[in-house]
């Protein structure tokens, strides 16, 4: 939602822009952090989300770790000031960089995804005289009835251990003496709006559990990853629901005193605080289409073209209530370059404000050079209510 004094000040600036809300942030962060904290949970920050330096200050602030999947996100965690701790680092591809350097940096815990992968880390734990701390992700083989692209733990899925190699990950764990095995670790995938889905992920998650335990492993770390799906049809109903989410965990695992539950939440964390404010260059009226062509596009929030993303997009510049239905599209030359069809919108005219909202997670860091386009910018209320003031 945006006051009529925010509006004023977006025409003033350049477009596009992502439009980060900092207090709908902090209170998302709040909200969450409260949630967790009555369960006693630990929640890190799936950073792919969104690296935007302002939004990982907020969050580091709050005292949650860094989901990390790459070297890179595992250095600007650290650079951003989270506890090295509290950072985790998981993908399926580790570099041997990757990993000495995670090694040197003494990172929490690694959740290794295949059974050469382990051998690889005792390996280079090994020349460093390190012991490494790592978690199995194991491919639970739970479908999270999300879009196909954004699912992650089927067993067509690349993701993780299958369930069919947990002996052969006991025997390697056991002839491992650099590698300190601390728990499991899951993700079905994003965008996750059916919570059932997650009573399905907690009965796979104490199953494994108890077979680990009756391997002789003690099982300390049980981390069920993210996916808490946000309203892309509801911007306004910013705060997802995390006392409901929350408490299915509570409910459904099989928690030992020793055991913490770890979270990987992206999304739900940052979602719903950044809109990409765009211009409108052209209105085209057809016989059959009215198109109207923003200066942003796919490049800037590539999630409509890429997985077919509802986004909401509003008119700030126009109230009327007289509705016309125009297909939003940005200026790159792919026809899947479609912010949306047939949406309905006031009569709209060049130069008018489109905000595309809920583009806070995966929206600026997927933007790309496509097309030689530059880098877009980034502005957060906080900068507007200096402005304004
Ligand atoms: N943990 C792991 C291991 C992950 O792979 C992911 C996301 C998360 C946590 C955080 O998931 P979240 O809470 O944000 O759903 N670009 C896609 C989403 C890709 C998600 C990749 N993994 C999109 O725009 O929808």
């Amino acid at each position: 939602m945006f006051s009529d004094k925010d509006i004023a000040h977006f025409s003033k600036l350049e477009t596009p822009f992502y439009y980060y809300d900092l207090k709908l942030l902090e209170n998302t962060l709040n909200a969450c952090n409260k949630a967790a904290s009555a369960y006693k949970f630990h929640v890190h920050y799936a950073m792919k989300a969104n690296f935007n330096p302002i939004v990982l200050k907020k969050i580091e602030e709050v005292g949650f770790g860094a989901d990390c999947v790459s070297g890179g996100e595992v250095k600007k965690a650290l650079e951003m000031g989270f506890a090295k701790e509290k950072v985790v680092f998981a993908g399926v591809g580790k570099s041997d960089k990757e990993i000495n350097d995670a090694l040197d940096n003494d990172i929490f815990c690694f959740n290794v995804e295949s059974v050469q992968e382990l051998s690889v880390i005792n390996d280079l734990a090994e020349k460093k005289g390190k012991i490494a701390k790592i978690a199995i992700r194991i491919n639970p083989n739970v479908d999270a009835h999300t879009h196909a692209n954004i699912t992650t733990g089927l067993d067509e899925n690349k993701f993780g251990v299958n369930s069919w190699d947990m002996p052969a990950c006991a025997d390697v764990l056991n002839i491992s003496p650099n590698l300190q095995f601390i728990g499991i670790h899951f993700h079905i995938g994003s965008q996750i709006t059916n919570l059932d889905v997650y009573k399905n992920l907690c009965v796979r998650v104490n199953e494994f559990a108890a077979w680990f335990e009756d391997h002789g492993f003690k099982v300390t770390v049980l981390n069920v990853g993210g996916g808490l799906g946000i309203d892309y049809h509801h911007p306004n109903q910013q705060i997802p629901d995390f006392e409901s989410y929350f408490k299915i965990f509570a409910d459904f695992l099989a928690i030992k005193p020793y055991q913490e539950v770890h979270f990987e939440l992206g999304r739900a964390l940052v979602g719903q605080s950044a809109s990409l404010i765009s211009r409108v260059l052209y209105v085209k009226n057809g016989k059959k289409k009215n198109f109207i062509i923003l200066d942003a596009g796919m490049t800037e929030l590539m999630r409509p073209a890429l997985y077919q993303a509802y986004h909401q997009i509003e008119n700030l510049s126009q109230t009327s209530t007289e509705i016309v239905k125009y297909d939003v599209v940005g200026p790159i030359c792919e026809s899947t370059d479609c912010f949306g069809k047939e949406v309905q919108l006031p009569e709209t005219f060049r130069n008018d404000l489109i905000a595309i909202r809920s583009a806070g997670a995966y929206g600026e860091v997927m933007a790309s050079h496509y097309n030689l386009r530059e880098n877009v910018q980034t502005v957060s209320s906080e900068k507007i209510a200096q402005c304004i003031s």
